[in-house]
């Protein structure tokens, strides 16, 4: 992680800026019911009901839903896999990262911890799917060694009995 920095508006100073390493204790942990009322940032009210239902999916062991927190407690990230979707697969979704928190790195420590959840069921591969007018994501999760396997129509309910339909390119990895 790094950061910008520049030198005191000072009439002598030369204007600078360089990037210096930023290292934060983040920390990736299971959701609880606890933490929904901390994850209104990621969506609207439909949003927060998936995430409930995914959490509930997972005391049936069908799903892992993971958040990340900065030092101070603040929820700066949260996604979940799903272990019934696809076959022999972990399939990650809801990815979502905070505002003003993108770019950093932080949703690179979530999907290889997601990743690990896979992995430790026995699982040989992670499968996910992203919008077809994402392409900063896309070009995200090939950085991270996803290739593209098909394109798919999704949906989801976006609140007052409507749904949000979209082509969605599917990716895997082999872990
Ligand atoms: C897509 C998303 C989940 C990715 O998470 P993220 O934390 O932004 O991703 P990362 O920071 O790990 O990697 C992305 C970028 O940061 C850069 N990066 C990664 N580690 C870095 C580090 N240590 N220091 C600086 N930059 C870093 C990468 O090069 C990449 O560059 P880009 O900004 O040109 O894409 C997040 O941006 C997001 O929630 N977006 C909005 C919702 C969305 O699109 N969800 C995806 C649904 S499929």
């Amino acid at each position: 992680m790094s950061v910008e920095t520049s030198a005191p508006d000072d009439d002598q100073a030369v204007r600078s800026s360089r990037t210096v390493p930023l290292e934060l204790a983040l920390t990736v942990r299971d959701v609880g019911p606890e933490d929904l009322v901390d994850l209104e940032w990621s969506g609207g009210p439909s949003h927060l009901t998936a995430l409930a239902e995914a959490m509930q999916r997972g005391f049936a062991d069908e799903t892992a839903l993971l958040m990340v927190t900065a030092p101070n407690g603040v929820v700066v990230a949260v996604g979940g896999v799903d272990f019934t979707r696809r076959p022999s697969s972990g399939d990650l979704w809801m990815l979502s990262v905070r505002g003003g928190w993108q770019s950093l790195g932080v949703g690179s420590i979530l999907i290889a911890e997601l990743e690990h959840r896979v992995r430790s069921r026995g699982l040989p591969q992670a499968t996910l799917s992203v919008e077809h007018d994402n392409p900063r994501a896309e070009a995200l999760y090939r950085r991270l060694g996803y290739v593209r396997t098909g394109t798919e129509l999704d949906s989801w309910p976006i609140g007052q009995g409507r749904s949000y339909a979209t082509v969605c390119f599917t990716m895997a990895k082999k872990l």
